[in-house]
């Protein structure tokens, strides 16, 4: 896709670098994030208006400490470097970086900004907090560049060159504990940098409308829809743009949450009017799984056995040429700091690949460009629905991996049931939106109880609840007590085979979301 202009931001390793882009792409600008060591060509054969060095954790008198390549400097863009990203310009250019002794971290106050600043331009007045975590720092700014602020530790907390081209903070304007951040970063783009803000996301959908018809052209495209938000903001914007020439094949593989086939219908098929392929494959899987207690057979059976069933579907359909997935940005770039960059997080790609090569068909990847909170706004600007788009996220295998142990019919109808009744007390106490992701875990114990007079030897459920950005990490969830205990009372109460309910306090790491 083409962007009129668009921030290029290079990655020093940052754990704030997808921040960045992100607070670009709120003030309307687009932007994408490559490796600090991103060839000259390559940048050069789509020019940004604009290049944010990121910050990281390395120190520039490191022996393999990642550096700034003068020849960025010489294609004469406007570069703002931040935290490292600074230390590096300066570094280059002939300034002086101090070793650290110790680290400063936290919330610091800008003291005498100069009043000749353009990336503090409004805001010189003001006592502006701001948020530094740095080692090193900049003692002297170099030649032909003027400091124009410090804290009483950081003695170079902003500097811009003479020439009005070069600036760099040591603190973090990306992250929300620097409340005046995005107005500095709107100075850099406007101002400094003289950027139009063109991106938005209607202008994203008609840029991509125009895209995939300019690719399909009369051919047929065919997609798995999951019932998740990915795959069906995927569906709704091919849609829009090819109507009929796109196929949406949802496999109802019987280890969905409860009534997630009948909300797919009324979410694309009554609301958007998307004809959807659904398919009843719950005996194939159920049955395939019979017996099956090991996690990861469980995962290759499911992924094996879906994608029998879509090869099977998408033959149906004649003339297709390409097969849409819902990959987003943050799989893009990881793969791209893995190959080259220096981004410390790799994460295992539960969701990318797995439809077979043998396939032959090209793929379409709409949202390739987007993070998760964008695909949530074009799903809104789609008209999906509130309840889908704010959907928490769920696994490929489903239930299979929240049933430890032999899957049965029985098993998933039991966990089916205690599920929704969590959710729905969740969504009651108005905190299904400030939970990650929220469900409940079949047991392969069973344990003692009473009901009336009789003695019961049922099953136990777990209650997960965990809070997270991206699935990486995860703290367990606050779940109020009086929620808590509304949701066992319910369960136990409601649910014929479930007897006692405990809530899972575990973090990630050292454990995972998911049991299985
Ligand atoms: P874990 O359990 O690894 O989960 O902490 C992290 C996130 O990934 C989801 N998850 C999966 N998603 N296929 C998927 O599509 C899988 O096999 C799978 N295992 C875990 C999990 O629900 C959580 O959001």
């Amino acid at each position: 896709m083409t962007h009129d202009s668009y921030v290029l931001i290079l990655d020093y390793g940052s754990q704030y670098t997808q921040l960045i882009a992100r607070r670009v792409r709120e003030a309307g600008v687009y932007s994408e994030i490559h490796p600090f060591n991103t060839a000259l060509n390559i940048v050069k054969t789509k020019p940004p208006a604009a290049i944010i060095l990121s910050g990281g954790p390395a120190s520039i008198y490191d022996p393999d400490s990642p550096q700034l390549d003068q020849q960025i400097l010489n294609l004469n863009i406007p570069i703002l470097g931040i935290c490292y990203g600074l230390q590096a310009l300066a570094h280059l250019l002939g300034g002086s970086v101090q070793r650290a002794s110790e680290r400063e971290y936290g919330r610091a106050v800008l003291k005498r900004i100069s009043g000749g600043s353009v990336l503090f331009d409004g805001l010189q007045k003001a006592e502006l907090t701001v948020w530094m975590s740095h080692g090193d720092k900049v003692i002297a700014p170099p030649p032909n560049f003027k400091v124009t602020a410090s804290t009483p530790d950081t003695p170079v907390a902003a500097l811009e060159s003479d020439d009005g081209l070069i600036c760099g903070v040591q603190f973090h304007p990306e992250v929300a504990h620097t409340p005046n951040g995005p107005q500095i970063l709107a100075n850099f783009l406007f101002k400094i940098a003289k950027i139009k803000p063109t991106w938005s996301m209607s202008s994203f959908v008609e840029s991509s409308i125009l895209e995939v018809r300019r690719r399909v052209g009369d051919s047929h495209v065919v997609a798995a829809l999951s019932g998740g938000v990915d795959s069906s903001v995927m569906v709704a914007l091919i849609h829009r743009a090819i109507g009929k020439q796109l196929h949406p094949i949802f496999v109802d593989n019987g280890l969905l949450r409860k009534d997630e086939a009948e909300r797919v219908h009324q979410a694309l098929e009554q609301r958007l009017g998307i004809e959807v392929d659904h398919i009843d494959a719950s005996e194939r899987f159920v049955g395939k799984l019979s017996k099956v207690t090991d996690p990861e057979k469980k995962r290759k059976i499911i992924g094996a056995e879906f994608i029998q069933i879509f090869e099977e579907e998408s033959s149906r359909f004649p003339n297709v040429r390409f097969l849409a997935q819902g990959t987003l940005y943050p799989d893009v770039i990881e793969s791209v700091s893995f190959r080259g960059g220096p981004s410390a997080t790799i994460k295992s790609h539960h969701n990318v690949g797995g439809l077979p090569e043998f396939m032959r068909l090209e793929l379409i990847e709409p949202l390739r460009e987007l993070f998760k909170d964008e695909v949530r706004e074009l799903g809104l600007v789609l008209g999906l629905d509130d309840s889908l788009v704010w959907r928490h996220p769920f696994p490929g295998p489903g239930l299979a991996v929240r049933i430890l142990g032999e899957i049965t019919r029985e098993r998933l109808d039991l966990l089916r049931e205690a599920d929704a009744i969590a959710i729905d007390e969740i969504r009651k106490a108005g905190l299904y939106r400030d939970i990650w992701q929220a469900f409940v875990v079949l047991l392969p114990v069973r344990s003692v109880g009473v009901m009336g007079d009789e003695r019961t030897y049922e099953h136990v459920a777990a209650l997960r609840a965990v809070d997270s950005t991206d699935g990486m990490t995860a703290d367990w969830f606050r779940l109020p007590h009086d929620v808590m205990a509304v949701i066992s009372n319910r369960i136990i109460n409601e649910v014929r085979g479930i007897n006692r309910i405990v809530y899972d306090i575990s973090s990630k790491p050292p454990s995972t979301i998911e049991w299985e």
